[in-house]
C-alpha cells in the first residue's frame, strides 16, 4: 500500500457539506485509471447529489465530484504524465469522485485532454457549451436574423448560449437578474435586467426563448416570443414549477420544447470537442470562479445563491 497521504472531501451525510479527510492515495487497480487532479467542477448537479436529491445517489461516505480534469499516474489508455478529464461512469455519483487530490475511476470515465489545456477549463466547458450547442442548433434550429433572448445570461450555460447564437447569425438579447451582472453578458449580446424586461427594453418581440433560470423568469419571457415562435427549456435555478394555463398557451401559440444534454449528448459532442480550441484561444468566453479545496462552503455558497459568475472549479494544483 502506498504510504503517501491524499485529501479528500468526503460525504458523510446528505444534506451536509463534505469535509477534509487525509487518506492514503488510492492503489491503482487494472480497468481504472489513477489520477493527480488539478480541477474537478462544482457544478449544480454535485449540489443535487450532496443534499440528496437526485435519482442516482452513492452510498455514504463517497467522495463527490462529478466531472475533472488531472495528470495520469498509472492507466492502461493513457500514457503516465497525460492530461485526462474525469466524467461518466458513476464518478462522483455511484462511486467516489473528483474532489480530491487523487481519483481513481474506470478507465472508460476518462478521456485525453489536449496537452496545454487549463485543466479547469476542460472539466468544465463541456456540459455548458454542449447545452448551449443543443438549444440553439438542435433544439430552437435558430436561423441568421432571428431574435433570441437568453435567461440566465451571464451563467455558464447562459453566456455560451448568447456567444452560440451570436455566431449563428441572431440578434441577442441577454437577460440577467442581477445589476452586477449585467457587465457579464458576453458580447454582442444586449443585456436587460430580469426586472425591466418588457417589449420595449427587449427591443421587441423576439423568435426565440432559451431560458436557462425558469421559475418567474421563464413566464415572465415567454411573453415576449412571438407567436408561433420556439421556447427552448434548459434549467430551473429559479424554479422547477411551471403551471400552463392551457388558453393561455394556446393562444400564446409558442412551442415549449425541452433540452437534455443527457439525450442530445452525442450529437452535439464533436462541435463541442473542436470548439475547445476557440475557449482556449478567448474568441469563445466562460468564465470561471477557483476555489482551494479548503474553501468549498464558499465555491457553493456562490453557486447556490447564484452570485457565481460562469462556473465553479475547485483548483487542486
Ligand atoms: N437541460 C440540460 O441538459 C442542462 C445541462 C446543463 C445545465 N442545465 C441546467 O441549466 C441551469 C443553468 O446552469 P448553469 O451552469 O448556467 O448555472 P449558473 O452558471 O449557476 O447560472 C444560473 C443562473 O441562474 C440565475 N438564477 C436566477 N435565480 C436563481 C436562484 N434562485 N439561484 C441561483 N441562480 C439563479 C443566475 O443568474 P442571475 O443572477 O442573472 O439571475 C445564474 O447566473 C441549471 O439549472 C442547470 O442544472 C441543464
Amino acid at each position: 500500500m502506498s504510504s503517501e497521504t491524499s485529501r479528500a472531501l468526503v460525504l458523510e451525510r446528505f444534506g451536509t457539506l463534505p469535509g477534509p479527510v487525509e487518506r492514503p492515495v488510492p492503489e491503482p487497480r487494472p480497468g481504472h485509471t489513477l489520477v493527480r487532479m488539478r480541477a474537478a467542477q462544482v457544478a449544480h448537479l454535485d449540489l443535487n447529489v450532496v443534499d440528496g436529491e437526485f435519482g442516482i445517489l452513492p452510498d455514504l461516505p463517497v467522495v463527490p465530484g462529478t466531472s475533472g480534469c488531472g495528470v495520469v499516474l498509472a492507466s492502461d489508455t493513457h500514457a503516465e504524465g497525460s492530461l485526462v478529464r474525469i466524467n461518466g461512469k458513476g464518478a462522483g455519483m455511484r462511486r467516489d469522485g473528483c474532489w480530491a487530490d487523487h481519483a481513481l475511476v474506470p478507465d472508460a470515465a476518462t478521456a485525453a485532454a489536449p496537452e496545454g489545456t487549463d485543466p479547469a477549463l476542460a472539466c468544465t466547458f463541456f456540459s455548458p457549451l454542449g447545452t448551449a450547442l443543443a438549444a440553439v442548433h438542435a433544439v430552437a434550429a435558430v436561423r441568421p436574423g432571428e431574435r433570441v433572448m437568453v435567461t440566465g445570461a451571464a451563467g455558464a450555460v447562459g453566456a455560451l448560449t448568447v456567444q452560440v447564437a451570436a455566431r449563428a447569425g441572431a440578434e441577442v438579447v441577454g437577460v440577467v437578474g442581477r445589476p452586477a451582472k449585467l457587465g457579464h453578458v458576453p458580447a454582442p449580446g444586449k443585456p436587460v435586467l430580469a426586472a425591466e424586461l418588457s417589449e420595449e427594453s427587449a427591443g421587441g418581440p423576439v423568435d426565440v426563448l432559451i431560458d436557462t433560470v425558469g421559475g418567474p423568469v421563464l413566464r415572465q419571457a415567454l411573453r415576449l416570443v412571438r407567436r408561433r415562435g420556439r421556447a427552448a427549456l434548459v434549467g430551473y435555478t429559479a424554479g422547477r414549477d411551471f403551471g400552463v394555463d392551457l388558453a393561455d398557451f394556446l393562444l400564446a401559440d409558442v412551442a415549449l420544447l425541452p433540452v437534455s444534454l443527457m439525450t442530445r449528448g452525442r450529437e452535439v459532442a464533436a462541435d463541442a470537442e473542436r470548439l475547445l480550441a476557440d475557449l482556449t484561444s478567448g474568441e469563445l468566453t466562460l468564465p470561471i470562479e477557483r476555489y482551494g479545496l479548503d474553501q468549498l462552503a464558499v465555491a457553493v455558497e456562490r453557486l447556490r445563491t447564484g452570485e457565481a459568475v460562469g462556473k465553479v472549479a475547485i483548483d487542486l494544483s
